[in-house]
């Protein structure tokens, strides 16, 4: 009877504890696509074809493609860069969240594979790996209505319009600029 009761508690505490836990890794905040721009100094070795999709009500991913015509080295860096305007019509003003300047694999190895490997699993054939990428060479890589999952992302971001600068410097040169809205998530 004891063993029983006491059952009972540890099933009601471990209840708590997981409710507890998905709470404080839910984001207070969604976000929506709205537009995206790119260009590349060469096409011949990075070519970017991408767009927006809408998915359903309020609901948008990435599609399109990534052509590499090159191996990617070290002297390929990157950077992205945040801007934020509260309403989408006053100045976008540098928010204190950018990927500081660094080479592609750095990135690739740290950013990519912590905040965006997982939830380009099943959309892309982006590389997946468990240790550290050491080569990137031609290929085209397809994207197909992906969404980015939010949990790696800080748990609180100011509401407004988001612009994403995303520059790539080195043998060949690329930016690309991503327009998103972030509102609070209604629960
Ligand atoms: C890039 O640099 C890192 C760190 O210095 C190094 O481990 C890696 O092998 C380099 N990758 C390539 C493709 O040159
Ligand atoms: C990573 O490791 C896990 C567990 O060992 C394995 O199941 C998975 O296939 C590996 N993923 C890749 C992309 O190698
Ligand atoms: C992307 O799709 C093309 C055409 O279906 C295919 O040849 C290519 O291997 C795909 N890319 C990757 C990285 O799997």
């Amino acid at each position: 009877m004891s063993i029983l009761r006491n059952n009972c508690a540890y099933l009601l505490l471990l209840a708590i504890w997981l409710l507890c836990r998905s709470a404080t890794t839910m984001r207070t905040w969604t976000y929506t696509l709205m537009d995206i721009t790119y260009e590349s100094s060469d096409d011949s070795k990075l070519k970017l074809d991408l767009h927006i999709d809408r998915l359903g009500r309020g609901e948008y991913g990435l599609s399109g493609k990534v052509i590499l015509g090159v191996d990617l080295t070290n002297e390929t860096e990157i950077e992205i860069l945040v801007y934020r305007s509260a309403d989408g019509s006053s100045e976008y003003k540098l928010q204190p969240l950018q990927i500081d300047r660094q080479s592609i694999f750095q990135a690739i190895n740290n950013y990519y594979k912590k905040m965006v490997m997982a939830s380009v699993a099943e959309c892309s054939d982006l590389p997946q790996f468990n240790d550290t990428l050491e080569h990137v060479g031609p290929a085209t890589f397809n994207i197909t209505k992906c969404q980015l999952s939010t949990e790696q992302f800080p748990a609180f971001m100011p509401e407004g319009y988001y612009k994403l600068h995303f520059n790539g410097y080195g043998p060949f040169e690329f930016s690309s600029v991503t327009l998103l809205r972030i509102e609070k998530a209604l629960y």
